[in-house]
Formats: structure tokens, C-alpha cells, sequence
């Protein structure tokens, strides 16, 4: 059975031949794209969707999410508005409320996120674990997360557990966990951080990227979230997927990042959230650095679903046009999960469209808050 969107004002592909069409149609078969064009041109479907006008772009791609947990640290958020400043250390208290949360209980809380996602335009969403930080309840985390998404993180060293000792944590991270979590995850990350007491130095977050490795895990990282350290180098040495955050870049960092292939993951709804600086978009995408744009959802540094948020905060905060956090927030966080059936939309690639209830894509920006963007049903 195939359906035709038609009557979408704008639709934006991100194919380099197509462009951005305006007047356009989208014709869908089997969840795939069967033919994308001026409208005037299209074929017959046996289902028609009235886009009535509005823009169509790709769906969002949120490269970077942590949606299994339990309980919420809303206290913390407002003690750093008041002033506090954000280490980790709060981490402990959502691996708590985790580990004594039944598994359906943490199915029902990840169903509604991923509604909520979708709500607002994701369709494809990579989910870590990192609030178990046990054999057991890592693997649970990424069991759960496996039952809506193919792209799995490994992060069970996000932070060394409370009462357990930093070496004996890294030796179970890179042995027993990382055993019983490799077959359930597609990517290894880590929470480099050595300006946190909490998180890994470069050379613990080395060991824990490599072992992930070895057993067939791709990396990437969490770096330079918190201060200059070495995680942005080690993800691009190690040649990481992305290194995510890159909230203080040292001049080495961008050239390394414009030298490899890593893809830098900002996140601007972190910066947001703990008041750290923004950093620049635009100096990255200067040095010819690919830049995706990405949630975090995470209830510590940014509970929000909402990459409409993010790209709005993208234009105003880090210096993307409008245009390019779009790309970012779809294509560029394709790239971050080596994908090239997402983020675009060209004949053969998934059909994963977000409309949006107005005439353009720059509205994404320029109406903050407003929810104007939802995923297709198809
Ligand atoms: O990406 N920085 C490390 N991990 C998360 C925050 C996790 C939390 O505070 O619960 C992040 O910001
Ligand atoms: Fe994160």
C-alpha cells in the first residue's frame, strides 16, 4: 500500500540534488521513500495525506539520550539556578531511584518519553544506559532500551557507583558488565571528565572505550563537558563516532576534530540547564567539522525531549543559521550514528518525516516553545 504526502509547502531533503522543494510530494511504500518531487509530477498512491500547506522536513535524528531512569532531580535544577554548580554527583541519586524500579515501571517511563519524542518530531532516538552500573542492571537498562530502538549505548561508566572502588569499578566496567552488556549494545560511551570526581579520567576512559572494542562495540564519548580535558582527542584518536558536549574546545580540539572523523555532538539544552557557556557552533562548522545537534534528555543536566528546544537554542546561543541546525538536528545526528538512511529524504531512504504546523522550516527557531513540529504517522 503507498501513500502520498502532497500540498507540503516546503519540504526539505538534504539530498544534495534535491535541495529544499518547495510545492512538493512525497510518495511512501513499505516504510521506505518511493518518490519525492514537484507535486504537479507525482504518481498515484492508494492513500492520500493533505499537508495542506504546511513544511516537511526529515525527521529528527536525537543522537544522544538517556532515557532509562527513574525519578526526577528537579531540587537540583533549582539549586543551580540559584547558583550551585553541576559535577555528576547527582547521578547516584537517579541510579537509586533506577535500580528499585520494576522493570515495567521503567517500561511505561520509556514508552512515554519516546511518545513524547515523537510527538515533537523524533524518529529515531539513541538511548544509553549508565543508571545501573550493576551487571544486572545495566544489561536491564539496555534490554528495556533495545525494545524501542536499534541504536544502544553501553555506558555503564557514566560514574563510578557510590561506596565502590574507582579501580575495582573500571576492572567490572571492562569485564563483567561490559560481558553481558556487549551483546545488547551497539556503541560503547563513557563520561570522560577529569575536572569531575565522579566521572573517568582519560587514560580509565581509554581502557573502558577500548575493551567495548574488542568486543565489537563502536565508540563514542561524553568529553569537555565540564572543563579542557582529553576526551574530544581520545574520541577522535580512537576514531569515535562522535565525542558529545564540547562545551570548553581548546584550539587542539577543533583541529583534531577538523583532521578526523569524529562527529561533535552539541548540546545545547545542557548548557541551558546547568548555566554553563554555550559553545560555538560556528566556529566548528569554520574549521569543516561536522556538528550534529542532540537532546541528552537526562533528568540532570537537561530533561527535555524536545529537539525543537535544541535547535532553537543552536540559532540563538551558538551561532547556526536556522538551515543548519536543522541539518544538525537531522542529517548531522545521522552521521553521528553512521547512518545514511535517516536525516534525509531521497527515494530508498526510511520514511521518517516530521511535518510542522507552519509554512516553513526556519519557524523551528523562530517560534521557541511553540509545538509546532510531530513525526508522520505513515
Ligand atoms: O550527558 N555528563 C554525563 N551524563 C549526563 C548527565 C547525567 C545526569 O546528570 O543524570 C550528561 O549530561
Ligand atoms: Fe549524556
Amino acid at each position: 500500500m503507498s501513500v502520498i504526502v502532497d500540498n507540503i509547502a516546503e519540504l526539505v531533503t538534504h539530498d544534495p540534488e534535491l535541495g529544499m522543494l518547495l510545492d512538493a510530494a512525497v510518495v511512501v511504500e513499505a516504510g521506505r521513500i518511493a518518490w519525492v518531487g514537484p507535486a504537479g509530477q507525482a504518481p498515484a498512491a492508494d492513500r492520500r495525506i493533505d499537508a495542506a500547506g504546511r513544511a516537511v522536513v526529515p525527521g529528527f535524528v536525537d543522537s544522544h539520550a538517556h532515557l532509562v531512569f527513574a525519578g526526577d532531580r528537579a531540587g537540583e535544577f533549582a539549586a543551580r539556578m540559584a547558583g550551585e554548580s553541576y559535577d555528576g554527583g547527582g547521578i547516584a541519586s537517579t541510579v537509586s531511584a533506577t535500580r528499585a524500579a520494576s522493570d515495567d515501571e521503567l517500561r511505561a517511563l520509556l514508552a512515554g518519553r519516546v511518545a513524547e519524542l515523537r510527538g515533537q518530531g523524533t524518529t529515531t532516538v539513541e538511548i544509553k544506559s549508565g543508571y545501573g552500573l550493576t551487571v544486572e542492571d545495566e544489561a536491564r537498562a539496555l534490554r528495556l532500551a533495545g525494545e524501542v530502538t536499534d541504536e544502544t549505548t553501553f555506558l555503564g561508566a557514566h560514574v563510578v557507583p557510590r561506596g565502590v572502588d574507582r579501580r575495582a569499578y573500571v576492572d567490572l566496567v571492562t569485564g563483567p558488565i561490559l560481558d553481558a552488556c556487549a551483546p545488547l549494545a551497539r556503541w560503547v560511551d563513557v563520561f570522560c571528565e577529569p575536572a569531575s570526581p565522579h566521572a573517568f579520567d582519560g587514560e580509565e576512559s581509554r581502557e573502558v572505550l577500548l575493551a567495548g572494542m574488542a568486543a565489537g562495540l563502536i565508540p563514542r564519548v561524553h568529553g569537555n563537558q565540564l572543563g579542557h580535558g582529553p576526551g574530544v582527542r581520545l574520541a577522535v584518536e580512537l576514531g569515535a563516532a562522535s565525542v558529545d558536549h564540547c562545551t570548553y574546545l581548546a584550539d587542539e580540539d577543533v583541529a583534531a576534530l577538523a583532521d578526523g572523523e569524529t562527529v561533535a555532538t552539541l548540546l545545547p539544552a545542557v548548557e541551558f540547564s546547568t548555566r554553563s557557556p554555550y559553545p560555538s557552533a560556528r566556529r566548528l562548522l569554520d574549521a569543516g567539522v561536522t556538528v550534529a545537534l542532540a537532546t541528552d534528555c537526562n533528568p540532570g543536566t537537561a530533561y527535555t525531549s524536545s529537539m525543537p528546544f535544541v535547535i532553537a537554542l543552536a540559532v540563538r546561543e551558538m551561532g547556526l543559521t536556522p538551515t543548519e541546525a536543522l541539518w544538525a538536528a537531522t542529517a548531522g545526528g545521522a552521521r553521528a550514528l553512521r547512518r545514511d538512511d535517516i536525516g534525509v529524504v531521497r527515494v530508498g531512504a526510511r520514511a521518517d518525516l516530521a511535518i510542522l504546523d507552519a509554512p516553513s522550516h526556519l519557524h523551528l527557531a523562530y517560534r521557541p516553545g511553540v509545538p509546532i513540529a510531530s513525526a508522520l504517522d505513515l
